[in-house]
């Protein structure tokens, strides 16, 4: 296995678009790395670049401690898996596992070893003799991931493998690989779109946005201490609530976050990069308290509300602010009426402040 280091890597397209600008990342020997961002974001460029299969067009890529920018993608030792599976229709799943191994020209008993093997371990042993058509999409995903593994690459990447199937199957082949990754102990990247796999996949996460890399660290210091706006915003479901804010400082020399003309909220210790001006807070729903109109800071009318089994979202209109709050609510508040005004409190422990720039400064 082996650590892969991206040394300020750029690529610009002929067409001269830049897709990805200036990127460092360190991958450690074994780890779960995720890149995570929304489409068009450079994700699968930067995986192509990793594989050999994109041109690089600034900086150093090491697998290892070889530099390996200008080497061939079957001499860079890794394997890639595909979101399309791009399975042999007319060759049996043993077939596709053992056919890039036959052409490397390997010898017959070690193919038949490492396919045997790798089937065991994606539990397709029983599905051998079967032609790709006679597969369920999830079993197809496994054989593409087997025909990685036959490979013993140092660094598996996988481009979205998981976004062909249902919710279900998805859930299921979240918790195969990473039980796949604890057994091959390899080094993975992982790109998806979904922050749902990123959160549950990766050691860490790197979140990807306009070619660069705005945060990387692991799911749960991503989620509680975002670097930026967008960083907030994009890990968590429902995402995080930003409200545009004036901050202004109090007779205690504290500041105050301003929404729609109301204290929202008196921050607490650490609020002294705040510049005094103008910015956005946020808060996610699951911190939000809700109560009787004209008990807490904020008023607001409920303008939806959502049942989704285990627990319900209830969308609040504040004063000053297009986008409604999304509040999630405690299981003994389910039945708050639409049109019902309501009372909010955003505890100051769990609020954001992001000045002008979208960076946190709270
Ligand atoms: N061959 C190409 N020539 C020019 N631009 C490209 C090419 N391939 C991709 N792009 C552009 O690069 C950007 C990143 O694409 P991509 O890496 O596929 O994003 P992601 O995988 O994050 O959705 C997009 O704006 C896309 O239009
Ligand atoms: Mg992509």
């Amino acid at each position: 296995m082996a650590k892969v280091a991206l040394q300020k890597l750029g690529k610009r397209y002929d067409d001269g678009t830049e897709v990805i600008r200036n990127v460092s990342l360190d991958i450690e020997d074994g780890e779960f790395m995720v890149f995570v961002g929304p489409s068009g974001c450079g994700k699968s460029t930067m995986l192509r670049m990793l594989a050999g299969l994109e041109d690089i067009t600034q900086g150093d890529l090491m697998i290892g401690e070889r530099r390996v920018n200008d080497v061939a993608p079957s001499k860079r030792g890794i394997s890639m898996v595909f979101q399309s599976y791009a399975l042999y229709p007319h060759m049996t799943v043993y077939e596709n596992m053992a056919f890039g191994l036959k052409l490397a020209g390997i010898n017959r008993d070690e193919v038949d070893r490492s396919v045997r093997q790798a089937a065991e371990i994606l539990k397709l042993t029983p599905l051998l003799t079967r032609r790709p058509k006679a597969l369920s999409g999830g079993q197809r995903q496994r054989v593409a991931i087997g025909r990685a593994i036959v490979r013993k690459p140092e660094v598996f990447l996988f481009d979205e493998p998981l976004s062909n199937l249902d919710a279900a199957l998805r859930v299921q082949m979240r918790i195969e690989l990473a039980r796949l990754h604890s057994q091959l102990n390899a080094t993975m990247i992982y790109v998806t779109h979904d922050q749902v796999e990123a959160m549950t996949l990766g050691d860490r996460i790197a979140v990807f946005n306009g070619g660069v890399i705005e945060q990387v660290g692991p799911p749960l210091e991503l989620y509680n201490r975002p670097a930026n706006r967008f960083v907030a915003t994009f890990l968590g479901s429902p995402s995080m609530n930003i409200m545009p804010a004036e901050f202004a400082v109090d007779a205690e020399g504290g500041r105050k976050a301003i929404v729609g003309g109301v204290t929202a909220v008196t921050l607490g210790d650490g609020d002294r990069r705040i510049p005094g001006a103008s910015g956005a807070i946020g808060i996610r729903a699951e911190h939000i308290e809700l109560g009787v109109a004209g008990t807490l800071d904020v008023p607001g009318r409920t303008r939806l509300v959502e049942h989704l089994g285990e627990m319900a979202i209830a969308y609040i209109e504040i004063p000053g602010h297009d986008e409604p709050v999304a509040v999630k609510l405690k299981a003994d508040q389910g039945d708050i009426q639409i049109g019902q005004k309501v009372g909010l409190r955003f505890p100051s422990q769990h609020v954001f402040a992001f000045d002008a720039n979208g960076t946190t400064v709270y």
